[in-house]
This record gives structure tokens, sequence and C-alpha cells, in this order.
């Protein structure tokens, strides 16, 4: 029998309890963490050594019972690989070199699955060294995104510059996405063939698209990138992550082709039952800020979530990243709550 709860959702096999892992579970909440870190210059070489990967990845799966390791990297190796001088500045995040609309040039033609070779190489040693009972997550940013921290440079409050740049600078921003949307594709490729079973899209900056550009930015690249891969045959299930999408969620379930809506914990379930497409499973959503503090309405919050996606297709995470102040007493607590629960 397989007992890989997260593919038994996709395949639509039932589960006694729903699957559960965490965004962001291989961080800084876990101090063993900085010990790996540390064992690498900066964290753009911490992304591109294949032993470090592997550590860290596998590091969440002794500290909890989940269903799922998601491989460690980071959404911007791929604007590393456009040799946009990514950096990591601690208390600032990530800075890069601003790409100016019009100007810069756009490079469409690096071998980026080369580049990434680590990424690739780790994959290739975590699939057959973790149990088959646990999923392996592989991931990217969706074009939307990476372009934000490309033309800003950096993480900004309205990325008023990427905003300006869809409007006026048609023919260049366009073919940003463009770009994007095939370095995407290869390393999902990359990674599904390396033994990824399961691949995400953050589009953590979707609620910044003009509504006006929804369906180009939010959706249609999203789509491109999904039936790209099914045209390779990569058939590796996919779950998007549309952050504070909103309303603009209903179009996305529709139209995206994902087959796996992850959402953030703004999102009230009940109204995502009546309007999500029904075909899709849903991903989410505890707020992991109610996992900083102890707080009496932690089991409250995670059993309203339950009852809410009982007998539906519901993988059970977070609606964001575990911050570093998350305690590994709460995160136990939840998976306790959720692996108790009967379906
Ligand atoms: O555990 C995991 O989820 C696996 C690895 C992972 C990282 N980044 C490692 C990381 C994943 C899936 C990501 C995705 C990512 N990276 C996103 C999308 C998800 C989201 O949070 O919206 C984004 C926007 C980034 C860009 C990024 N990388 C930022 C803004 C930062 C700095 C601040 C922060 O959120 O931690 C990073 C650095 C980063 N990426 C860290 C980790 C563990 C922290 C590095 C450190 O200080 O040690």
């Amino acid at each position: 029998m397989n007992n890989n709860k997260i593919l038994n959702i996709f395949n639509k096999k039932s589960v006694s309890s729903p699957p559960i892992w965490f965004l962001r579970q291989a961080g800084r909440h876990i101090p063993e963490y900085f010990s790996i870190r540390d064992q690498s210059k900066n964290f753009i070489d911490f992304c591109l050594n294949t032993d470090l990967i592997v550590q860290s990845t596998k590091l969440p799966l002794k500290y909890y019972n989940i269903d799922a390791a998601i491989v460690f990297s980071d959404i911007l190796m791929i604007p590393w690989a456009m040799n946009r001088n990514v950096k990591f500045i601690k208390g600032l995040g990530p800075v890069m070199d601003p790409m100016i609309p019009n100007e810069t040039e756009i490079l469409s033609n690096i071998d980026i699955k080369k580049l990434l070779k680590p990424l690739d190489q780790a994959l290739k040693i975590l699939r057959p060294s973790i149990p088959k009972d646990i999923s392996l997550i592989g991931f990217a940013g969706a074009p939307w995104t990476l372009a934000c921290y490309m033309i800003e440079g950096k993480s900004t409050k309205d990325f008023l510059l990427t905003r300006k740049a869809a409007w006026s600078s048609n023919n260049w921003f366009n073919k940003l996405i463009d770009t994007l949307i095939d370095y995407v594709v290869d390393i999902l490729e990359m990674q599904a063939n390396a033994g990824a079973d399961v691949l995400m899209i953050f589009d953590s900056w979707s609620h910044m698209i003009p509504s006006f550009f929804w369906k180009d930015f939010g959706i249609d690249p999203t789509k491109k990138i999904i039936n790209n891969l099914r045209k390779k045959n990569i058939l590796t299930p996919i779950i998007g992550f549309p952050f504070k999408a909103g309303s603009s969620l209903i179009s996305y379930s529709y139209e995206s082709g994902v087959d796996c809506l992850a959402l953030d914990w703004t999102v009230d379930l009940k109204w995502a039952i009546e309007n999500i497409n029904p075909n899709i499973i849903i991903q989410g959503n505890l707020d992991p800020a109610c996992l900083i503090d102890n707080n009496n309405n932690l089991d409250k919050s995670v059993k309203l979530i339950l009852d809410i996606m009982k007998n539906k297709r519901h993988i059970f995470n977070v609606g964001h990243g575990l911050t570093p102040e998350c305690k590994i007493e709460n995160i136990k607590k939840v998976i306790d709550i959720v692996k108790n629960y009967n379906n």
C-alpha cells in the first residue's frame, strides 16, 4: 500500500487525517539550522552546496512527524543565475542590482540547469534517502514576483517601479516575464526529473498586480509554465501560492491549471469552499504568528480549519512561512492535533 499521504490526496485516494507540512519549515526557528548555514560563507553559497542543501532539507524531519520535505533553495536563485548580483544581507533581506526597464539587457540564454546543478544533485540524493511516504517538494518563484525583486532590487512597500514597468514598458516587461517563464520551466523540470514528487510556485507579491493585469501577470505565466511542463511530460502535481490575492484567487483557481491552491492566513476557508474551483486541493492556512507565544486559541484555530475542511481534499499548512520566533513545541502540538483528527 502507498502511504504517501500527499500523493494520495493528489490521486483522489482517501486519507485518515490530512497530510501536514510547513512553509519555511527548514529555517531559522530550528537552532541547528544555524550550524548548517554557518558552514558556508554566504546564503548563495549555502544554496549551491549539495551537502548543505541535503542536510537542511532533512533537518525538520528530525523534529517533526510531517508528510513533506521542501528542498532547501531560494526563489532568488533565478535572478542570481541571471547575473543580478543577489546578496542576502542580515536584517535587510535580499538585495540585487536593480534592472532599469527598457535599458537593462534581459539575459535569455542562460543555462540555469547547469548553474543550479547542486540543487539537482541534492534532490537525487534526497529522494532515495528519505522515507517513501514523505513527499519531496521542489519549487520556484512565479515570474511576477521574480520581476518585482529584479526591478526594485529589494523588497519595497508597493513595488511602484515594477507596476510602472508593467503599464509603460510593455515590450521590455513582457520579455522579462516570458524569459522568466522559460527559466522557471527549466528549473521545475530539472527538480521533477531529479526526484521532486510535488512542485510549488510562490507568487509572494501577487497582491501587487493591478487587477487590470491579473490575467496577464497573475494567471497566464503560471498557466504557460504548467502547459510547458505537461508538454515535456512532467506530470508532477503543482501547488500555486498567489499570496494575499483575495478575490482574484477565484479566477486563478479555475484558469491557472494548478492542482492545489495554497491559501494565505487571511482567507476565510468557508468563503474558499464556496468560491474556489471545487476540483482542486486546498493547502493552508494557519497563521504562523499563532505559533510564536503560548496562546489559548491555538487548539481552537487548528480544529476550526480541520472541521471546515473535513472530507475535503486538504493539505494542512501555515498561510505563510514559519518565522524565526515560531516555537518547536507549538509546531509539535499542531502536528499532534492534525494527526489525531479523524477525517
Ligand atoms: O524551508 C523552506 O521553505 C525551504 C526553503 C525556502 C527558502 N526560501 C529558504 C530561505 C523557500 C521555499 C523560500 C522561498 C522564498 N524566498 C520566497 C517565497 C515564499 C515567501 O516567503 O513568500 C521568497 C519571497 C523568498 C525571498 C527571500 N529569501 C527573502 C525575502 C528572504 C529573507 C527574509 C526571510 O523571509 O527569511 C530570504 C532568505 C531565506 N530563504 C532564508 C531561508 C531559510 C533565511 C536566510 C537566513 O537568514 O538564514
